[in-house]
């Protein structure tokens, strides 16, 4: 079957390899579709030895129920799923409480990050990760199980926060950005400010309802301030979907005291925090960053749920398997609008 894999740190190549069987527990799925993350670009930069190599991509992955392996009862051939992530450890303290994101026991990983992902014909998968998708578009579902569990996640956490007339700031409006806009506005009465440095995903953040949108850029806070109001009053939460210097230091300085700081995106900044009477601090006082990762099963559940009631979409840009390398070059070259999803 065809796969395309990260041969090598930063190599991406499409290669012909043999179908997985599926081993005890575990079902052969029929990729559906399988969506490209800007986590697999920094995948693809990380150092050798961070990730393993060779590495099918896609950790969003939605399909058709090929062949279902030994004792993985419940699932027949022909039934639509989505895939679920994350792979605890299901003993830990975290994973008992359903928090499989943050397993004590198994490091941060996944499907296509620490094992074989979807971008493939076919993937085998333990049956306890499968979620029914109903009549969902495979192209619409795979975004759901990252793209959206995640802002989804972030924004059950910072839920407490995100009452009626509150604001929340949502940094970048590309895969994970343009679901956490919809997520804000179908479950919360939160105002949404959606912020990015491509005036396309700004109208993006406008069709999927951002109350107001801000250029990124020098007078960014400025703008946001103008609608937040001045310190010690700001936004309540901030979604920094980037996670560079740049969107983070926007971020602490829109932030209202008693504010929530999630830290999505992966971009490699940093951002001080410090224990200062003198000046005001650079995180407000009573302030909470954090840094939520990826979504737990019960929340996939509900995002599903939100998508197949049609409360929220996936934009996506479809491409075929053997497109996934230029997929991949629009997505670093900020040429995307939503998610880029391959259909194999
Ligand atoms: N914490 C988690 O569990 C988790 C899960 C998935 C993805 N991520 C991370 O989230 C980040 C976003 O992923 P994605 O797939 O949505 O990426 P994406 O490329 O689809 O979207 C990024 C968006 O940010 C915008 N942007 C880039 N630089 C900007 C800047 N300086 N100011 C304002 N906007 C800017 C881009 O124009 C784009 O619209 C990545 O770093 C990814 O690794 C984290
Ligand atoms: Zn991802
Ligand atoms: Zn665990």
């Amino acid at each position: 079957m065809r796969a395309i894999q990260m041969t090598a740190p930063g190599v991406l190549e499409q290669v012909e390899i043999p179908a997985p069987t599926p081993g005890p527990g575990e079902v052969l799925l029929n990729v559906g579709a399988a969506g490209a993350c800007h986590s697999d670009l920094h995948i693809l930069d990380a150092p050798a030895g961070v990730f393993p190599t060779p590495l099918t991509l896609s950790h969003e992955v939605a399909g058709t129920i090929a062949e279902v392996g030994a004792g993985a009862t419940g699932w027949s051939p022909g039934d639509r799923v989505a895939v679920y992530g994350i792979m605890g450890c299901g003993r830990c303290r975290a994973c008992l409480r359903g928090l499989e994101n943050q397993c004590r026991t198994v490091p941060v990983g996944g499907i296509g990050i620490s094992r074989d992902g979807g971008l493939a014909d076919q993937m085998s998968v333990h049956a306890s990760r499968l979620l029914p998708i109903g009549d969902l578009d495979f192209a619409a579902a795979a975004p759901l199980t990252d793209a959206a569990l995640t802002p989804y996640h972030a924004i059950e956490v910072a839920r407490p926060a995100l009452r009626p007339g509150n604001w929340c700031v949502v940094i970048g409006v590309g895969g994970l950005g343009h679901m956490a806009v919809q997520i804000l506005k179908q479950t919360t009465a939160v105002r949404v400010i959606a912020v990015d440095s491509r005036p396309a995903a700004l109208d993006l953040a406008r069709r999927l309802g951002a109350d107001e949108t801000v250029q990124a850029g020098p007078d960014a806070v400025e703008r946001i301030r103008s609608l937040v109001g001045p310190p010690p009053g700001g936004a309540d939460v901030v979604l920094d979907c980037v996670g560079v210097d740049a969107t983070m230091t926007t971020a602490r300085n829109v932030l209202s005291i008693g504010g929530r700081l999630m830290l999505i995106g992966l971009g490699g900044g940093t951002t001080p925090v410090a224990a200062v009477a003198d000046a005001p601090p650079p995180v407000p006082f009573e302030a909470v960053v954090e840094m939520p990762f990826w979504g737990t099963r019960a929340e996939l559940y509900e995002v599903l749920a939100l998508g197949r009631e049609g409360l929220i979409h996936s934009a996506v840009q479809t491409f075929p398997l053997d497109q996934t390398i230029e997929a991949y070059r629009q997505l670093r070259a900020g040429e995307i609008e939503g998610r880029a999803v391959i259909v194999p």
